[in-house]
């Protein structure tokens, strides 16, 4: 499309003005989004592109609502199942066994899109901790998409999301809700939504970090450096570092695990996937 082929300068100043702030690469990869987000904000506010393009690079606030029409926010419940087998089978009891005295748990998603990910171990969780213990569990769930975290902080699905989940656990932790016409919707449990506290966040905002006064037993960061420039991984990398507890864990994909070039996390081989541990 000969449209698709101009990129014109304001758009590629569009373009850099995010990376600048949201840590993104620049480059083909959400390029046709950030042109279709273009064309209809344009439409919307009777602006011919180049002059939206103008206005856009100028305002935090517009930066934003590109950036959360053009996010790639694809997720799923219990996504990667080798991470899953491995808190489940290990790394969750070892956090039970370790923080037995305080019984206070603090972990963190980074980047939990609609939720699926920070409910994902809000019920691992709750299949392990001993029922009759009452332990605080500190789950912060961020994404830089408001619509995603308005979404997750809701905490229903239509029964094609949650279909792929064990039965057992689905019947365990999702009430039906409501219809929406065509399909099932299902609640979280309560006990699971309890455990999440969800807050829009920019990981990449020197801001974020500077308030950031919690430390963490896990943080899950998977499918979201993949997205960053190489300035913006080292420091992420290095920021979660700084706020993890010692013997801490950082996870993130298989495909992401190179970027993980930090003094303090060392990768344990002793577990499938990809956990980094503080040292
Ligand atoms: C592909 S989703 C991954 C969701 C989940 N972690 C998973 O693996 O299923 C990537 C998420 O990263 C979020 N994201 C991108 N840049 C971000 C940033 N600078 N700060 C916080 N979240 C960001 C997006 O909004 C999106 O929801």
């Amino acid at each position: 499309m000969a449209a698709r082929q101009i990129i014109n300068s304001e758009v590629k100043t569009l373009e850099q003005a995010m990376s600048a702030r949201f840590g993104w690469q620049t480059g083909a990869a959400w390029r046709d989004g950030l042109l279709d987000a273009i064309k209809a904000k344009a439409e919307r506010l009777k602006l011919d592109e180049a002059a939206y393009c103008r206005l856009a690079i100028s305002s935090p606030g517009e930066l934003e609502v590109l950036a959360d029409m053009v996010s790639n926010s694809e997720t799923r419940f219990f996504r990667q199942s080798a991470q899953f087998e491995a808190l489940s089978k290990s790394v969750i009891p070892e956090l039970i066994g370790k923080r037995a005295n305080e019984r206070r748990l603090d972990l963190w998603s980074a980047a939990c899109s609609t939720g699926e990910e920070p409910y994902s171990l809000a019920i691992a969780l709750c299949e392990s901790l001993p029922a009759s213990e009452n332990w605080r569990v500190g789950l912060l769930a961020t994404d830089l998409r408001g619509s995603a975290i308005i979404s997750a902080s809701r905490g229903r699905y239509p029964a094609s999301v949650i279909g792929a989940l064990a039965p057992h656990l689905r019947e365990k932790y999702f009430t039906k809700a409501d219809a929406n016409g065509r399909e099932e919707l299902y609640d979280v449990e309560s006990a699971v939504r309890g455990k999440v506290a969800f807050q829009r966040a920019n990981i990449y905002a020197p801001q974020f970090w500077k308030n950031m006064k919690r430390r963490f037993d896990l943080v899950m960061c998977n499918n979201v450096l993949i997205y960053f420039h190489a300035l913006a991984i080292k420091q992420t990398v290095e920021r979660i570092a700084n706020v993890l507890e010692p013997g801490g864990l950082l996870i993130v994909m298989e495909n992401e695990a190179a970027y993980i070039n930090h003094p303090a996390l060392k990768i344990d081989s002793s577990l499938p996937g990809y956990f980094f541990r503080k040292v």
